[in-house]
């Protein structure tokens, strides 16, 4: 009777860690699958965005507080790219930002970026709610795009020359940026899009 009674335990012992092993080699499946799936570079898209987003206002209204515009433009001017390159580097990616109107030079877009944002632009033209989206390029690499939409606060240095961006301070961007583009905007315009490459 004992016998049998350790026999039945070690049995259910037996039946419960088989289950347990079971359940997490599905869940590593299904993670397996999540890593391939467009939901997955979407989710991971989207808070590599919010993050680099994050750092980069949080900088740039910091300068701006410091010494306004002039100090801001200083700071993104020497800055910017480097902060966007050492957040690639922390996220293992390659993020970018672009538009069809660039002010750095460094940021023109490539030929799928270009034909990303000619849709976006397309369909904010129609009206229509712009959403991120997930390709794979010709290289075979994920690319994650998401738009950006300028608010009040960018147009001291994007907005209408005269009107929302002052004379003076647009002297400046220009000598900073003799080829710049990226003024004359209204809140809530498309600016741009973030373009993320999840390299192999
Ligand atoms: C203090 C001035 C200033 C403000 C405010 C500002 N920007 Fe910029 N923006 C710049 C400068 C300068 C660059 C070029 C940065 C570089 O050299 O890497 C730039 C570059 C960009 C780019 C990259 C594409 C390109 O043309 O090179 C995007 C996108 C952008 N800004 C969007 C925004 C948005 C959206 C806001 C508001 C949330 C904003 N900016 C606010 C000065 C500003």
């Amino acid at each position: 009777m004992k016998n049998l009674f350790y026999f039945l335990s070690i049995a259910v012992i037996i039946g419960v860690l088989a289950t347990c092993t079971n359940q997490s080699a599905s869940q590593e499946q299904e993670e397996e699958q999540m890593v391939n799936s467009d939901e997955y570079y979407l989710e991971q898209g989207a808070e590599i965005v919010a993050a680099s987003f994050k750092a980069l206002s949080g900088r740039l209204m910091a300068a701006m507080k410091k010494g306004g515009v002039p100090e801001a433009v200083q700071y993104c001017n020497i800055a910017g790219l480097p902060l966007i390159d050492s957040l690639s580097e922390a996220h293992q990616v390659n993020i970018r930002r672009t538009s069809l109107k660039i002010r750095q030079p460094k940021d023109a877009p490539t030929a799928a970026e270009k034909k990303a944002l000619d849709q976006y632009h397309a369909k904010f033209a129609a009206g229509e709610v712009l959403k991120p989206l997930v390709e794979t390029n010709s290289a075979g690499d994920v690319a994650f795009y998401a738009p950006i939409l300028l608010s009040e606060a960018c147009l001291k240095c994007h907005g209408k020359l005269g009107e929302t961006l002052k004379q003076e301070d647009y002297d400046l961007i220009k000598r900073l940026y003799p080829e710049d583009e990226a003024i004359g905007y209204a809140p809530g315009d498309l600016r741009g899009i973030w373009s993320i490459t999840f390299v192999k």
